[in-house]
């Protein structure tokens, strides 16, 4: 069946449409085709043009003084906007900011994740990775990969780098679920605008606990960074602070969880890869990265035009808003070659699924780190595996993949 392009754009406005890839990915084929830079209006959204190529999400990532994050960052419809502009946002994190603020709040974590202090996980990552793997084991050759160890492992990782106890840890799933599955009726608190402040107050409740034992006592870990940073020798604000804890929990979690479920769906559907990589783990580097690409956990982020600027032919005006689309720019056909096969070998792979420019993902080495620590745990252990029951997408608009992925499999 065609999809017009009037039709492909609402993909964009709709949760339901990223839970089915199929679809999704066709439609964004047709605008990549006849209308890459595509007008999304709908009543519930102030209107908005999607961006679907490539080489123009990375042109509109480097211009960073002619497109900024602020004030619309992410999607978000009409109800939310008024909220924003009349009381401003809910949290100030890295990618609700511009320059100068955000080159001064980004550099108070950089050397944090710089590779010489993410080498120093290692060894906890592989403890965390063993751990996945024997639950594995412990669960009998049957699990639900995307709940029971793609959901777990890499909140436990973030728990870890940010020094929290794991008795904490159901209780910060839980929170980060309801903030990205907002748009999930399985997965949130509720649909309304008050159900996502109160998550929110929650998540400042439990990060100003946290702020304070950390300036009290002082460790090497990510919140003592946090709660101890200053500019221009003032401590920072609360709020940028809570910000700044939530958004590592947040980006860190479900972004890697996906990229971890919907890569091992890939080499399940793609036994060759799957024996490719088992037979060569020096492809792990490689497969991790087009297992990113090939999932492409965030959907998108957004940027709001500061002057006049022109690209491939249309002229946006100050303040017009577009949609970066990731997942598109990383099936473009001038881009990627075959882009619709799944190849752990792929090389070049230069997906965008980290975005590009200043606002770079800031954990990307360590995601992937993270994904290849797991990989070489349970790969080798794995002599059997299939799918046991349908795979189920998460409704989103911003950051999801998989919340199902029944598997059975023999493992030693
Ligand atoms: C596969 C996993 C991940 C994916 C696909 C992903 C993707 C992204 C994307 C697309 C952006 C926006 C980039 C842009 O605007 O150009 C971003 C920003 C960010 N990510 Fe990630 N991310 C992942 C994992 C992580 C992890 C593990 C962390 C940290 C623990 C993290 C922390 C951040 C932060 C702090 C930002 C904001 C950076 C800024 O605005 O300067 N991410 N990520």
């Amino acid at each position: 069946m065609s999809v017009t392009p009037a039709e492909a754009g609402q993909v964009f406005v709709n949760p339901a449409a990223y839970a089915d890839p199929e679809f999704f990915h066709r439609a964004c084929a047709v605008l990549r085709r006849d209308d890459p830079i595509h007008l999304v209006e709908h009543p519930d959204f102030a209107p908005f043009h999607v961006i679907t190529k490539h080489a123009d999400v990375l042109e509109i990532e480097l211009h960073n003084k002619e497109w900024e994050n602020a004030p619309r960052p992410v999607i978000a419809n009409l109800e939310a906007d008024r909220r924003r502009q009349e009381q401003g946002d809910l949290l100030r994190t890295l990618i609700h900011m511009d320059d100068p603020d955000h080159r001064t709040y980004r550099g108070l974590t950089a050397e944090w994740f710089l590779p010489k202090n993410l080498a120093k996980l290692e060894a906890r990552l592989a403890e965390l990775a063993t751990h996945s793997a024997q639950r594995m084991v412990e669960l009998g050759g049957r699990c639900d990969f995307a709940r029971d160890i793609a959901m777990q492992y890499p909140l436990q990782v973030i728990l870890s780098i940010l020094g929290l106890p794991e008795t904490d840890y159901p209780r910060m799933l839980k929170l980060t679920q309801e903030l990205f599955g907002s748009a999930d009726p399985e997965l949130s608190r509720g649909v309304s605008m008050e159900d996502l402040i109160a998550v929110i107050q929650d998540f400042f409740a439990y990060f100003s606990e946290l702020t304070e034992a950390r300036k009290a006592q002082p460790t090497d870990d990510l919140a003592s960074v946090i709660a101890n940073a200053t500019v221009d020798g003032a401590p920072i604000g609360l709020m940028e602070q809570i910000s700044y804890y939530v958004i590592v929990a947040t980006a860190g979690h479900d972004t890697t969880a996906s990229a971890m479920a919907g890569g091992l769906q890939a080499l399940i559907e793609h036994p060759d890869q799957l024996a490719r990589l088992q037979a060569d783990p020096s492809l792990l580097p490689s497969a991790v990265d087009e297992m990113i690409r090939w999932v492409t956990p965030v959907k998108h982020f957004m940027r709001n035009a500061t002057t006049e600027y022109t690209l491939r032919g249309h002229t946006f005006r100050p303040g017009d808003a577009v949609l970066l689309s990731y997942p598109s720019a990383n099936r473009d056909e001038e881009v990627f070659t075959d882009p619709f096969s799944f190849d752990v070998g792929r090389s070049p792979n230069k997906h965008l699924a980290f975005g590009f420019g200043v606002h770079y993902c800031l954990g990307a080495m360590l995601a992937r780190m993270e994904i290849k620590a797991l990989l070489a745990e349970i790969l080798p252990r794995l002599h059997h595996i299939e799918l046991a029951g349908e795979p189920a997408e998460m409704q989103t608009l911003f950051v999801g993949g998989l919340k199902r992925l029944p598997i059975s499999y023999e493992m030693v």
